[in-house]
This record gives structure tokens, sequence and C-alpha cells, in this order.
């Protein structure tokens, strides 16, 4: 009797060294202590070999051990099931996590924010229109009517060119948002309209079949050259830094009269002359001018009595010069190399 009842206590030891297990360890376990002919059994067998004065005491100890056996087999169980369901790998709960990849944003969209938080101090609130437009709104109303020569300044994307279908195209530039907007907003009107822009042109380094603008819009009464120019200034001051210099250079473009185009002194050899700037010490940023009073009319605006400055930029060429990137096609190649590199705040 002594002697079973230490046999009992080395079981109870080994049964709980088991820890956890798989479905064969849960398994082998029933069958050696559960089995018909395992060591629950056989200790039952036991009992006949007891006095009947010590068979009440004895009967219940071995009922517990018993039921220690029977719990142990059911934690046993529930491991292994649990373990399959991690793959049977056993799960380190201490490991330190994965590393969280937030991702960061596109140099892009860095650059079209900063340019709308710098406008929206000024006033500008931010415009959008189609990217897939009709004849009037990308050409005619911006006074370039059919058969203007300026037409072949912008390689253009037709979807349908025909008199009986209308005429579709992608738009070449964002001067269309001016048209949409002048369609429904008379003056005082002050708008960015940044977007995307489709030309026909062979994809290389320095020219792209899509690209980004930001256009500009400003019209009311009294509006002149010197507030168009003194609005650019803050805007590149507050872009580039203050040691920035710009300048206006004579150009032409339809729907402005005058038109000017605008220089900033570059930023890579500040002046000393460089690729960028080839050798010359300024990089053009944009195309600016007084909107045409043709133009005001097509959105029956009286010229007359209302002025108003326009510009327009490349988003590329400000991204250009802030981060030196200089291959237009690394912007729409989502090479994580390229787009990781960028963490600017807005
Ligand atoms: N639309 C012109 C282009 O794509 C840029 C431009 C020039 C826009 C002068 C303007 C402007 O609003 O006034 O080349």
């Amino acid at each position: 009797m002594e002697q079973l009842i230490k046999q009992l206590d080395q079981y109870r030891k080994d049964i709980e060294a088991y820890m956890t297990a798989t479905a064969e360890t849960a398994e082998e376990f029933r069958i050696k202590y559960l089995g018909t002919k395992g060591i629950v059994k056989s200790v039952m067998g036991e009992m006949k070999n007891v006095a009947p004065e010590e068979r009440k005491h004895f009967g219940q100890i071995l009922n517990e051990f018993k039921q220690t056996v029977e719990e142990k087999y059911h934690q046993l169980k529930e491991s292994s099931a649990e373990k399959t369901e991690t793959a049977g790998a056993a799960f380190d709960y201490s490991l330190p996590a994965d590393n969280f990849l937030t991702g960061s944003r596109h140099p892009l969209s860095i650059v079209r924010s900063r340019i709308i938080s710098i406008f929206s101090r000024l006033g500008f609130a931010v415009a959008e229109g189609p990217e897939i437009e009709d004849d009037w709104h990308n050409f005619g109303s911006m006074n370039l009517p059919e058969d203007h020569p300026a037409r072949d300044m912008q390689d253009t994307f037709y979807i349908n060119n025909s008199k009986e279908e209308g005429i579709w195209l992608l738009r070449t530039h964002t001067s269309n948002v001016q048209a949409r907007v002048m369609e429904k907003q008379k003056p005082p009107i002050r708008v960015i309209c940044p977007g995307r822009v489709y030309r026909n042109e062979t994809v290389s380094a320095r020219a792209h079949c899509f690209f980004h603008q930001v256009e500009g819009l400003c019209v009311d009464t009294n509006i002149s050259f010197a507030d168009l120019k003194h609005t650019l200034y803050f805007f590149v001051k507050e872009m580039f830094g203050s040691d920035v210099k710009i300048r206006f250079r004579p150009s032409y473009f339809p729907f402005t009269e005058p038109s000017a185009e605008m220089d900033i002194s570059c930023l890579i050899c500040e002046g000393d002359g460089c690729a960028v700037c080839k050798h010359t010490g300024w990089v053009e940023i944009l195309g600016s001018g007084m909107v045409h009073p043709k133009v005001l009319e097509n959105f029956d605006i009286d010229p007359n009595k209302y002025t108003g400055f326009a510009f327009g930029m490349g988003m590329e060429r400000i991204c250009q010069l802030l981060y030196r990137v200089n291959d237009l096609r690394l912007y729409s190649q989502n090479d994580i190399r390229f787009l990781q590199q960028f963490t600017g705040s807005v």
C-alpha cells in the first residue's frame, strides 16, 4: 500500500512534466494513462489487494488520481489544437513586433500640398476640372480658335476629333480649369488649380506624355501686373527661401496680354552656372500674364470693369529644384527606392 502511494506520487510528477503537446503526444498520453491497458486501469486493479477497512480511503486517493490524469489529458488536447491553428509552430509572444511600414508621400504630392498651403494664405481657393476635356474649354475659350498656330505649341492627344461627334481630348494644360471656373463664378475670383495634363511627347528624362501643372487665376477690379508680380514673389520666397531672386521675360501666350515667363535664380549653383540652369544662373518656372480681354468676354466678364492675372507652372520643375530629381520618368515608375527618400512635411 505504501509502495503504491509512492508510485502514485511518481506518476503525478511525470504527469506534471507534460507542458504542451502535439496531437500525437496528447494521444500517447491518453493511451499510456487512460487506455484499456493504461496506468489508471492498472492502479484501479490494485483495489482488490487493499484491506477492506482501508478501501474507502484508498478509493478516494485513486479517484483523485484519475481526475488529475483526465484533467491533464484535456489540457494537452486543447493546447495541441491551438498549436495546429498556428501551423504547428510554437508562437513566442515575447518576440518584438514586425516593423510596421507606414509608407511616405509622393514628392509631387508634397509639393502640391505646399503650393496649396502658400496660396491659401493669400486667399486662393483650390479648383479642379476634368482631364478629358472638350475643344472649347481647353483651347477655344482660352483664345486659341481652330487653326490658331499656337495650338501647335502643345501636341494634343485627341480622343475624338470629328466635327459631328465633337472634339474631345486629354487636356494639354490646366488652363481649362480657368474656363470651368469663369463659366460658373463671377469676379472676385482667386483660385489655383493643380492637376495632371497630357501631351503627345516621346518619354525621356526631360519630357513625358503626362505631367502636372498648377494654374492660378485672379480676376477682380483694379488687378494689375504688380499684383501678379508680388503674388508670385511671395510664392517663390515661401517655397524656396528668401534669398531667391525672380525675373520676368516678355513672352507670348494666347490667353494673356501682356505675357511673361518667370525665372528664378538657380538654387543648385546659386547663379554660378550649372547643367540645370544651362549655365545662365536662371531657371524658368512658369508662364504668366494679364488675362486677355477676349478670354474674359468669353465668360461674360466685362474687361472694362475687371482685369485679372493668370499663371501656369510645372510641378515637376518645382520638385526638380527642391529635391534635385533630374529624370521625369522617376515620378511614375513607382520604384520604392526613389519614393522612400521623400519625407518632407506638408
Ligand atoms: N498653359 C500654359 C502652358 O501649359 C501655361 C500658362 C502660361 C498658363 C501663362 C497661364 C498663363 O495661365 O497665364 O504652357
